[in-house]
């Protein structure tokens, strides 16, 4: 259901690889409601990922840029502002990788290079796009920016490994820069934080299946969809969520105020 919640409004939406990426699903809600797109993702990612399909349906251009590098930072948010002719009205950050999670280190025996490289990937690369944006000054007043981010911040998921290092330097890199995004531009700067989700990102984690399922039945109103993440993210971006900045937004059915949910014990 559309109701020309972004009508005129224009967005840049980082990494959606295939159907399953939440940034997928962001990027067709977010078209549904009247916005026009540009769509970037690491140069890695458009060799073995079908963003190109996705840009088509959207009539998107993608602009490829890994978001580790400055220079393709300042790329990319210069060729958006070029076809949208103007400024940027909202901005979804939905990157994560973690090396040592990718190769089965564990956390107590963690490799120090591949841990910097995954806060640069899953974390500083929020810094960097925000402060391209600011230098450029290509966001317009009362714009808002978005990251997605996971509980793991918060509490112990030990799978979970380096990546809750990552998400809480993410999240904290929300609230600073939000202060400092909204006092320059009336932009606002949010994390939204996820239900497991199954995508290529998500199922990486050892265990994700049965965690899922886990999740679930903890949860209230059983795992938030990337489909329900969506239509968060239209709010936010929307001119309805204007006053609301600096903030970590649990989109996830209730599970991160529950302490036992008699669902998990059978009972
Ligand atoms: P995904 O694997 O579809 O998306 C991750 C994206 O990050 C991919 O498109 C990938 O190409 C991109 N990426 C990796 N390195 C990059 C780089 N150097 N430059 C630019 N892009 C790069 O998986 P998903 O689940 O859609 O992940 C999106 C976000 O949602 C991530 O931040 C993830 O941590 C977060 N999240 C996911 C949850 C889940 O259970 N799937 C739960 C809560 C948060």
């Amino acid at each position: 259901m559309a109701n020309n919640l972004l009508q005129g409004k224009t967005g840049v939406i980082f990494g959606a690889l295939d159907e399953q990426s939440i940034a997928w699903k962001v990027a067709e809600r977010c078209y549904e409601e009247g916005a026009r797109l540009v769509l970037t993702n690491a140069p890695a990612a458009l060799r073995f990922g079908d963003i190109n399909e996705l840009a088509k349906k959207l009539s998107a251009p993608v602009i490829p840029a890994d978001a580790t590098s400055s220079e393709d930072m300042e790329n990319l948010f210069k060729g958006a502002v070029e076809h949208f002719g103007g400024g940027i009205d909202f901005v979804l950050h939905s990157i994560g990788m973690s090396l040592n999670v990718r190769k089965a280190r564990e956390y107590a025996d963690i490799n120090y290079e591949w841990m910097h490289k995954t806060f640069d990937i899953s974390a500083i690369s929020f810094h960097r796009v925000m402060q391209t944006l600011m230098k450029q000054d290509a966001m317009n007043e009362w714009g808002s920016i978005a990251a997605l981010t996971y509980i793991a911040a918060q509490r112990v998921f030990p799978d979970y490994s380096e990546m809750a290092e990552s998400k809480a330097l993410l999240e904290s890199f929300a609230r600073s820069f939000g202060y400092h995004f909204g006092t320059k531009k009336k932009v606002r700067v949010n994390t939204v934080s996820q239900s497991p989700t199954m995508t290529t990102a998500g199922s990486g984690v050892k265990g994700f299946t049965e965690f899922f399922d886990y999740a679930g039945k903890m949860s209230p109103l059983g795992n938030a969809s990337a489909e329900a993440c969506a239509n968060y993210c239209v709010f936010l971006f929307s001119d309805l969520s204007r006053m609301v900045t600096m903030q970590n937004l649990f989109h996830d059915g209730g599970f991160s105020s529950m302490g036992m949910n008699p669902a998990v014990l059978g009972l």
